[in-house]
């Protein structure tokens, strides 16, 4: 590959140009937000512009939204369409069950709802993302503002009683400020080291009033594409518990690497 990127952005780029492959003519298709999603919106582009590509999308961010239209992709609202085919998404962490920990740019709740109202979530990543128990990435949860305070303590004290290894709850902050989600939430990450249950801390965090939602998606991926630098590709299928392997090939005439300072 003679472009100008890190190993981790051409394995990011790989795994986007596979997941085209999940996409046909006439879906509804989830995007979702992160650099790896956004490698994903500009290869579907490119096959709306140069092949004909008729799908129309759903983007959990207003960043991906911006994109895609700037791609010439047709964005509506989840409402308009109320079902996808598909989505696409990126992941902060994975495990061997296909659990994820996501939002790490902020935009977990939009994207749970897209997620869940699809038939089939496929999430893209380089092999960085995997782990073998959750948690070593903080745990973004999206909290209201008001009283954000007294939810984040009272996050740290439920932890306690659970299988996580640290407890320390952080708001998220941009430009000093705190972070606000497109819903004009708060983030509050959360350093857990390690996540003994990911499904029993997903339903307990989800009750403290405050909370909007959390980053932990249990049993909503179907498949993982995980793409390397030098082009190779697997893709882990829980469902049918199969493990792929190709090689992505990059043609002469692509020309999505144009504006890759973007
Ligand atoms: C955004 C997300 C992203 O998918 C996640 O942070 C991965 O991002 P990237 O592809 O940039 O590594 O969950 O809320």
């Amino acid at each position: 590959m003679s472009l100008d990127l890190s190993p981790v952005d051409q394995a990011k780029f790989f795994a986007a140009r596979r997941a085209t492959d999940y996409v046909e003519n006439g879906m509804r298709v989830g995007l979702g937000t992160g650099s790896t999603a956004a490698w994903f919106v500009k290869c579907l582009g490119e096959m709306v512009r140069d092949h004909g590509l008729n799908i129309i999308c759903v983007a959990t961010s207003a960043q991906t939204a911006e994109l895609a239209k700037s791609e010439g992709i047709t964005v509506t609202t989840l409402d308009d369409v109320r079902w996808l085919d598909v989505t696409i998404d990126g992941a902060d962490e994975y495990d061997r069950q296909l659990n994820l920990i996501k939002g790490g740019g902020g935009a977990l709740l939009r994207e749970k709802i897209v997620a869940t109202a699809s038939e089939q979530v496929i999430i893209i990543a380089d092999a960085t993302k995997q782990v073998d128990t959750l948690g070593a990435f903080p745990l973004p949860v999206e909290v209201i503002p008001f009283g954000w305070q007294s939810t984040k303590t009272l996050i740290e004290e439920m932890l306690i009683g659970l299988d996580v290894m640290g407890r320390r709850a952080s708001l998220r902050m941009k430009n000093n400020q705190p972070f606000r989600t497109d819903e004009g939430n708060y983030i509050l990450d959360l350093d857990l080291r390690r996540i003994g249950n990911a499904q029993q801390l997903s339903l307990v965090l989800n009750q403290a009033p405050g909370v909007v939602e959390n980053g932990l998606f249990i049993d909503i991926c179907d498949a993982v594409v995980i793409g390397y630098s030098d082009g190779k590709v697997e893709v882990r299928d829980i469902n049918e518990s199969i493990m792929e392997q190709t090689q992505v090939e990059i043609f002469e005439e692509d020309n999505l690497f144009l504006d890759i300072d973007d």
